[in-house]
């Protein structure tokens, strides 16, 4: 988590529509050039997240503070030092990406020279520098992502809420795109509220990410954190050039410090407190008379925390209660109630 200042924070936010609850009692926070990831499957409320704390969308309950701002009564004011990349990116098709910029940095009070000039040079940092005087409805999914992410960096903004940026674009591009919103935060200290359906995106990017489903708040923190919250045992396979023999598995399984064992195809799985741990299962299998030829540990990523998350998520849901304790297997995630 970054050391600066407080730049999101906001309380119990709860938003519906007729369809229903798009948001409910979301509480987080960010701080100066942090990269808060926003996950979840479709329809969760990430979008509508963003549009609450751009101000741009009224709760029917809760608090924020956006840049010391209250979003509702001075949205306009936060606006100007927010910059939104929008789902669909919302380009005036009878434009050329250029004028484009330029009739939105005219909207935010600069010259026309310099709209142009920061237009022209945010194109060309885009890869559009060629199609700049080109009008945008002939223009590919991902060349409008990226006129819409000039777009949204044309004033320099402090905040940027950046809705799927990747999507739609082609490898390269991604990969453009991502390093654009790492240094952004790394080297310009930019706070970035980033929604995406690519997990790798999140982890390389993301210093926290916010879990959500069906409009509530389930994990929020580092990826490491909850990964510690999810599981506090730690899962290790042993390459025994054979399937562990029932003697062995109860053996280890009996260890003080073991949760479980089972037997593998080639060897062991086995799950241990803790990392220090292990060399000591290596021992009694080879004290035991095993071969090991190998040890793996396994890291959760952040796939696994995700679908970790999900799977308790759908439980509480299924259960028609508060989050569980617990996903199988683990003991005891601390998810946000
Ligand atoms: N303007 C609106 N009018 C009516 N319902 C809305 C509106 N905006 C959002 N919703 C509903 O609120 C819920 C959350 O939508 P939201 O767009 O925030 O999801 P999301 O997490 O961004 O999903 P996706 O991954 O598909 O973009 C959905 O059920 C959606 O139908
Ligand atoms: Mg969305």
């Amino acid at each position: 988590m970054g050391d600066g200042a407080l730049v999101i924070d906001c309380e119990g936010l709860t938003r519906s529509f007729p369809s229903g609850v798009a948001l409910d009692g979301l509480t987080l926070d960010a701080r100066a050039g942090e990269v808060i990831a926003l996950l979840g499957p479709n329809g969760a409320g990430k979008t509508t997240t963003m549009r609450l704390l751009n101000g741009v969308l009224h709760p029917d309950h809760g608090r924020a503070r956006v840049l010391g701002l209250d979003p509702w009564t001075q949205g306009e004011e936060l606006r100007r030092r927010t910059g939104v990349l929008t789902e669909n990116a919302g380009l005036d098709e009878r434009f050329t990406a250029l004028e484009n910029l330029e009739f939105v940095g005219r909207l935010r009070g600069m010259t026309e020279a310099e709209a142009r000039r920061r237009g022209g040079d945010l194109l060309e940092r885009f890869d559009m520098g060629d199609r700049a005087d080109v009008k945008v409805q002939g223009f590919s999914t991902g060349q409008r992502k990226r006129v819409a992410l000039a777009r949204a960096l044309l004033h320099d903004p402090e905040l940027l809420f950046l809705d799927e940026p990747t999507s739609g674009l082609d490898p390269a591009a991604t990969r453009d795109v991502v390093d654009l919103i790492g240094s952004l935060a790394n080297d310009l200290g930019r706070t970035v509220v980033l929604c995406t359906h690519f997990l790798g995106e999140a982890g390389h990017l993301a210093s926290r990410m916010a879990v959500l489903f069906h409009g509530r708040l389930h994990a929020f923190g580092t990826p490491d954190d909850l990964a510690a919250e999810l599981w506090s045992s730690f899962e290790v396979g042993l390459d025994l050039g054979a399937p562990a023999a029932p003697g062995l598995v109860r053996h280890l399984a009996e260890l003080p410090f073991v949760r479980q064992a089972t037997a593998t195809d080639d060897g062991a799985r086995v799950h241990v407190g803790d990392r220090k741990e292990v060399p000591v299962v290596v021992a009694a299998c080879v004290a035991a008379g095993a071969s090991v030829y190998a040890v793996d540990p396994h890291d959760p990523n952040l796939e696994d925390v995700y679908f970790a998350i999900e799977a308790a998520a759908t439980a509480a849901a299924t259960a028609g209660a508060e989050p569980p304790s617990a996903p199988a297997g683990a003991a005891g995630p601390e998810l946000v109630p």
